[in-house]
């Protein structure tokens, strides 16, 4: 059945994650499902999470229930690079918080909100098991930066800018 938002790829990696459950345990797919969603979309909308509810057969509370717990499922579109600076205690240790400010200084936005032209959101995260490279920041959920002072933010986000990411 064709789906204005799951792409047929989209259904066979649902499917797929789906299959590794009991019939009966649908449910248990849902955060791989939604996960597949928002790789392509980069967040879910209402629509995205009522699809992946519907085509799982599931009430769409369930899926509704699972986004808002995760803090790692975004309801709102993020920009084309997401900085996520580690706040939790060894990087906060090493001044993690001058570092967000730094961030929001010089990106000219608040943590949790993206930049006017659309290119940055910059968030906060738990640890993200770079602990001996405090303070570490995470770029778009793929990219680690570990020891980062100003100068090397500077250079990490020069190189976004111009889509040369640093080797790191
Ligand atoms: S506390 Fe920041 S990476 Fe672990």
């Amino acid at each position: 059945m064709s789906n204005p938002i799951l792409t047929a790829a989209m259904i066979n990696k649902i499917d797929h994650c789906s299959s590794k459950f009991p019939v009966d345990q649908k449910r248990s797919a849902l955060l791989m499902a939604l996960r597949v969603v928002q790789d392509e979309y980069g967040w879910l909308s209402e629509q995205a999470i009522d699809a992946v509810a519907d085509h799982l057969s599931l009430p769409r509370i369930y899926a509704y229930e699972v986004v808002e717990f995760y803090s790692l499922y975004r309801r709102k579109k993020p920009g084309k690079h997401v900085i996520k600076v580690c706040n939790s205690i060894s990087c906060y240790l090493c001044a993690s918080q001058d570092l967000i400010h730094l961030c929001e200084k010089k990106l000219g936005i608040k943590l949790g909100e993206t930049t006017p032209c659309g290119r940055f959101t910059l968030e906060e995260t738990e640890c993200i098991a770079a602990c001996a490279g405090a303070p570490a920041i995470l770029v778009n959920d793929a990219v680690y930066h570990e020891e980062v002072t100003a100068t090397k933010l500077d250079q990490i986000l020069h190189g976004l800018t111009t889509n040369e990411v640093p080797n790191d």
